[in-house]
């Protein structure tokens, strides 16, 4: 089909770049500008730790600057980072899983293109959840692939087997893709939930995406992974957020057998490689258990915080945050528009934090994500503003 010409005459960008922003990170630039005026601000939009890079893994890429080869790797990593992602599946879930099904990506966001390439067509439709990662749904689109959206509440938070299969038979799925715990939620399936789900989709022959990239922040139940769970299902995480990596773009795929030779020639040929520095880093990133687990410590104790004071600052139908370090919240009788509450909360109390839009463009309006990954002072600081400013 021809594209249309643009005002100023030349060829227009693609229908399919015709995508929403990431709300979060225009919320982000928005308080940087802020901040460069010299106001204070307390960042609760994006899902970044403010905790350093473990120590261990710096020293890892202290040894590897020194040492100073980089160059292309394998394009689906390095064997010892390979074998050491594998390990901790047995260590961590007691799950056998053959190094050679596990891909290292360029964070999970290579992820997604190289998993959504490697398993469906143009056209086919993927089952994701509103709210959801917005990603997701941008991403989909920007693939040609169609995401169905499955409007979830504060009272029936996660997807279950039933909605699944009912909305296959009207929409004719060929996958769906959930994060557990998610984001914005931070709710969790139960190890029976993801169990029942993955058979779900293995019984109706569509393929099951799990994104576990908030696995090891867990404060209520236990985080069960999709690796073992089926031979064709695709587990996807990262070391951006337990691992306190974001910047280093690093993460990983434990694949179906059949698809490691498709996403290794897609990921030849769109990345050749995921950083080399930053995977001979991440090798040292399960050895800073202790350190890391100090620092999941400290959100543990903001989300206390939260969810008893957000609510009596007037925040309603708060989703259950089994982990993760958000919470998704309605505005209750504060306001009708978060899009406005976010930024005049910005401009007049100076936190920021991400209207519910983003993650949830139908319903989302009238709610709003909260991250705590910030340290905690920070975040007892953003209840402090938040509270003089709605007086
Ligand atoms: C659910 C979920 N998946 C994936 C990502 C992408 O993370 P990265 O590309 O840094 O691994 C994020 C980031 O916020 C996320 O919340």
């Amino acid at each position: 089909m021809k594209r249309l010409q643009t005002a100023v005459g030349g060829p227009a960008a693609s229908r399919r770049s015709a995508i929403r922003p990431f709300v979060a990170m225009d919320v982000l630039a928005a308080a940087n500008r802020r901040e460069a005026t010299g106001a204070r601000v307390v960042h609760m939009e994006v899902g970044q730790p403010s905790a350093p890079t473990p120590r261990a893994v710096i020293e890892a890429a202290r040894d590897a600057l020194a040492a100073g080869r980089f160059g292309y790797t394998e394009a689906l990593g390095i064997p010892a980072l390979r074998e050491r992602v594998a390990r901790h599946y047995h260590e961590a879930y007691g799950v056998r899983v053959d190094p050679r099904r596990v891909a290292i990506t360029t964070g999970s966001s290579a992820a997604f293109n190289l998993a959504l390439l490697a398993a469906f067509d143009a056209g086919d439709r993927v089952l994701v959840t509103a709210p959801g990662y917005p990603a997701y749904r941008n991403i989909l689109g920007a693939l040609d692939l169609a995401p169905v959206e499955v409007e979830l509440s504060a009272s029936a938070p996660v997807l279950t087997p039933e909605r699944l299969r009912e909305i296959h038979a009207a929409h004719d799925l060929s996958g769906v893709l959930i994060a557990s715990p998610a984001n914005p939620t931070g709710t969790m399936l139960t190890p029976t939930g993801l169990a029942a789900l993955v058979a779900a989709a293995e019984e109706l022959g569509i393929r099951y995406i799990s994104d576990e990239i908030y696995h090891r922040l867990v404060y209520d139940g236990v985080a069960a992974t999709a690796a073992g769970m089926s031979p064709h299902a695709i587990v996807v995480n990262s070391f951006s957020k337990y691992y306190c990596m974001t910047g280093w773009r690093i993460g990983w795929m434990v694949l179906p057998e059949d698809l490691v030779r498709p996403v290794e020639r897609i990921a030849q040929n769109l990345y050749i490689c995921p950083p080399d520095i930053s995977q001979q880093a991440a090798i040292a990133a399960f050895d800073a258990t202790e350190e890391l687990d100090a620092v999941r410590d400290g959100y543990a104790a903001s989300r206390a915080l939260l969810l008893r004071r957000l609510p009596e600052l007037g925040f309603t139908d708060l989703y259950p945050v089994d982990g993760a370090f958000y919470v998704y919240a309605s505005l209750g009788g504060l306001g009708d528009d978060a899009e406005v509450f976010a930024a005049r909360m910005l401009a007049e109390a100076g936190v920021a934090a991400t209207p519910g839009i983003d993650f949830d463009p139908v319903a989302g309006s009238g709610s709003i994500r909260f991250s705590f990954a910030g340290s905690p002072a920070d975040m007892a600081e953003a209840v402090q503003r938040m509270e003089a400013w709605l007086k």
